[in-house]
């Protein structure tokens, strides 16, 4: 099942998620519903609260289905190394078309449970560390909005409003 995609400002996305406590079938197709509804938007990541959901679950594939291997699921996420720095651009399948550089650590290390509840490290470089920090914000009610200078953020702001008032967002 192709969930709709969250757009900013709705409250979901900036408020924290709850964490998975049943690891059962139903939470199974829930993975299995996110990595299509991620495909169907064109996106690398999404985090549960993007499609409704305030759970602390994510999904993440680089590759966008060409490599089985880089299909990622993170349930329960705890960053727990971080090295260095980046800083680059990232966009959000709740923020159309808004792309913005954001400060991020160069390396980090993950530790999530999967749909099965085992829990799992994962190290992540340029960009699959910045999919990582990117989407655990989402799971803290964070958008990378909300990482830039707040004279960034205010011009991102007017631009989303005249969207709005347009009938564009
Ligand atoms: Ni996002």
């Amino acid at each position: 099942m192709i969930y709709p995609i969250v757009k900013f400002p709705d409250p979901i996305l900036q408020r924290p998620s709850t964490p998975v406590t049943e690891f059962n079938d139903e939470l199974r197709k829930l993975v299995a519903d996110m990595f299509e509804s991620m495909y169907a938007a064109q996106g690398i990541g999404l985090a549960a609260p993007q499609i409704g959901i305030a759970k602390r679950l994510t999904v993440i594939d680089l590759s966008n289905q060409k490599e089985p291997k880089d299909k990622i699921v993170l349930i329960n996420p705890e960053i727990t190394l971080r090295e260095g720095k980046q800083f680059e651009e990232e966009g959000c399948l709740s923020l159309p078309e808004i792309r913005e550089k954001v400060r991020r650590s160069a390396r980090v290390m993950v530790k999530a449970q999967d749909e099965f509840g085992n829990w799992k490290e994962h190290e992540g470089t340029e960009l699959l560390a910045r999919a990582f920090q990117h989407e655990i914000d989402h799971l803290d009610g964070v958008l990378f909005i909300f990482r830039i200078s707040a004279l960034k953020r205010d011009l991102i702001l007017r631009r989303i409003r005249k969207m709005q008032r347009a009938g564009e967002w």
